[in-house]
């Protein structure tokens, strides 16, 4: 069990474990209360999850009686009654309640497109983001499943700029990705990851057509792994996964139900980085591939 993660240092100057543990994807609307107090044992101390999980709840009842500064907790903003007056305060204190605590370490919109039923609203609900802050309900925000466009948009009136976009992020995206890539480096947002092993997880294996691209990259993790593997330590096409988000400078928020991955997981952070010549290798067998498996935010190409 690792006790240690490291951090990312945030814009507005607050740090970030490199590695969270994630209630959403397979725990989404699940009791995931005993997942989550597995993965805070063997040494988790970064938590996400999201108001559209509907379990929050669990996740305080996981995390009940742990010292608030050993814990990092992101949640999520989802769509709610704009029109009818009700605001992003009043979503959060809802949350806070759920999970416990009087703050979250961090405050994500979830989706943009759910905000943007009326011209100015996304705008507006960022303002709002940017007022929780200000009331200490939260230490950070950001944003989630933003393109450049949408972050053009929040950006526009010069308010805080988010610290984070999640994203889905993984090699097969890399490519397809770098306008974004470069947004987010030209404002000093960091990238945070879901979906990071989906290369791997067969339900989210594309088509024939991304068979030749799997397959090349498979064999490149199968050769970095064997490397860095031990007698004592087998070392898996999962940790290169998540070492190549690390050494990328991304937050990876991944989950697992398993003992043995969520200690894989984590100790992935005292492997060795990639070299120079790994890089390049790892870049030649995704090059020109561009495979996104969250369909639902296909507008993120656009
Ligand atoms: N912002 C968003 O819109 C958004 C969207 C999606 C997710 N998220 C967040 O990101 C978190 C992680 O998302 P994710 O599930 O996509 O993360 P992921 O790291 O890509 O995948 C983790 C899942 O993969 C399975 N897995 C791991 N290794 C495997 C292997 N070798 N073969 C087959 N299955 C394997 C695990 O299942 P086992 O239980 O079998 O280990 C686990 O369910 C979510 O919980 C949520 O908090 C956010």
């Amino acid at each position: 069990m690792q006790t240690q993660t490291e951090t990312i240092k945030l814009r507005d100057g607050t740090r970030i474990p490199w590695i969270g543990f994630g209630t959403g994807t397979a725990l989404s609307r699940k009791d995931c209360t005993e997942t989550t107090k597995l993965a805070l044992t063997r040494g988790f101390s970064h938590f996400d999850t999201a108001q559209s999980y509907k379990n929050e709840e669990y996740l305080g009842a996981a995390l009940e009686g742990v010292p608030r500064s050993q814990l990092y907790i992101t949640t999520k903003l989802m769509k709610f009654d704009w029109a009818g007056g009700q605001t992003v305060e009043d979503t959060l204190r809802v949350s806070l309640k759920k999970l416990k605590t009087d703050f979250v370490d961090l405050f994500l919109i979830h989706v943009p497109i759910d905000h943007i039923d009326k011209p100015g609203q996304l705008k507006d609900v960022w303002k709002q983001m940017c007022d929780v802050k200000k009331k200490g309900l939260t230490r950070s925000i950001g944003v989630s499943n933003f393109n450049v466009r949408y972050l053009k948009e929040i950006l526009a009136d010069g308010l805080e700029v988010p610290v984070v976009n999640q994203i889905e992020f993984h090699p097969f995206i890399y490519n397809g990705s770098k306008a974004l890539l470069d947004f987010h480096a030209e404002h000093g947002i960091v990238t945070e990851s879901y979906g990071g092993l989906s290369p791997i997880i067969p339900k989210r294996q594309g088509d024939e057509a991304e068979i030749p691209a799997r397959e090349k990259l498979m064999k490149v993790l199968d050769k970095f792994a064997a490397s860095r593997s031990t007698a004592a330590q087998e070392v898996s096409q999962n940790q290169m996964l998540l070492k190549w988000l690390q050494y990328t400078g991304t937050i990876a928020v991944t989950t697992s139900s398993k003992e043995s991955r969520i200690d894989e997981y984590l100790a992935t952070g005292s492997l060795p980085d990639f070299t120079p010549e790994e890089l390049s290798e790892f870049n030649a067998a995704i090059e020109g591939v561009h495979f996104r498996c969250f369909k639902v935010f296909d507008y993120m190409d656009e």
